[in-house]
């Protein structure tokens, strides 16, 4: 095998801070369907939305180192919060691809908006960034851009209750300033939140266009790995092991929730001891 075979094989690193980051694994999964996936989520230390930068940015970085050992040949921060919070630093770190979930998303909500007005939903660290509103102006000033912490989101996802009328009720308390202000087009700012999208949609109604980072970030991560070389032409023989989790925590439950939204059936999450990285 060339030089050139070995990296292409390689495997893609994929985090965030526990199981929201399966919504982008998912979507690599399916665009990409040639490259292995090393996918970490940090459930010993979930949340992130509600921590500070600096927090933020040492458990990415450790992430990020322990994904190295792995030997990746790209690394997708599949979390909102560590992309608004930690990327810029890591990307001076590290020598390989490195990309967030961010700039995809503010870049396919401007392309969708009609009336200029763009809403983002996410956890309260990552709408208290401005990241979002920041990215979105740097590139069409015109643009306004509302966004709104719906911290509640994320526990209600994780405790199964994707349709159900307590998220219809806290959909609609939050989502109310949105619609008052007449947005055409909301970023779905959190990996929980494409589990509800259906709720979010009917709440916002049929005029509103909904965006996932989790769809943009797997077609940026493409483009990106091909136009480095990376790429990688075939699916992996068998024997290899395509996609393959680690945990800090709790990986019994790690699995269970993984195999209520992968069709790919996941049969195990190692545990690993993050913050000796
Ligand atoms: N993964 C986080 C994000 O996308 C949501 C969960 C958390 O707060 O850690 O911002």
């Amino acid at each position: 095998m060339s030089e050139r075979e070995e990296l292409c094989n390689r495997p893609v690193g994929v985090f965030d801070s526990g199981v929201g980051g399966l919504t982008v694994a998912r979507e690599i999964m399916r665009q990409l369907p040639n490259e292995r996936i090393v996918y970490f989520g940090d459930t010993a230390r979930v949340p992130y939305g509600s921590k500070s930068r600096d927090t933020v940015t040492k458990y990415s970085r450790q992430i990020v180192r322990f994904l190295q050992t792995q030997d990746v040949k790209a690394i997708v921060v599949a979390c909102n919060t560590a992309s608004a919070y930690a990327l810029d630093e890591l990307e001076n770190e590290v020598d390989i691809p490195i990309i967030g979930v961010v700039k995809p998303g503010a870049r396919a909500a401007i392309e969708a908006t009609r009336n200029g007005k763009i809403g983002v939903i996410a956890t309260e660290a990552t709408v208290s960034s401005g990241i979002y509103s920041r990215y979105i102006n740097e590139n069409d000033k015109n643009v306004t851009v509302l966004s709104k912490a719906c911290p509640l989101f994320v526990p209600l996802v994780e405790e199964g209750l994707w349709e159900d009328p307590v998220t219809d009720e806290i959909a609609e308390r939050y989502l109310a300033e949105l619609i008052d202000v007449g947005i055409d087009t909301l970023i779905l700012g959190c990996t929980h939140y494409p589990m509800i999208r259906s709720t979010i949609g009917r709440t916002m109604g049929e005029s509103v266009t909904l965006v996932n980072p989790a769809y943009e970030t797997a077609r940026e991560l493409k483009q990106l790995l091909h136009d480095s070389g990376l790429e990688s032409d075939h699916r992996p023989g068998l024997g290899t092991e395509l996609y393959r989790f680690f945990v800090s925590d709790a990986a019994d439950k790690f699995q269970k929730f993984a195999n209520s939204i992968l069709t790919y059936g996941i049969l195990s999450a190692k545990v690993i001891a993050i913050d000796e990285y």
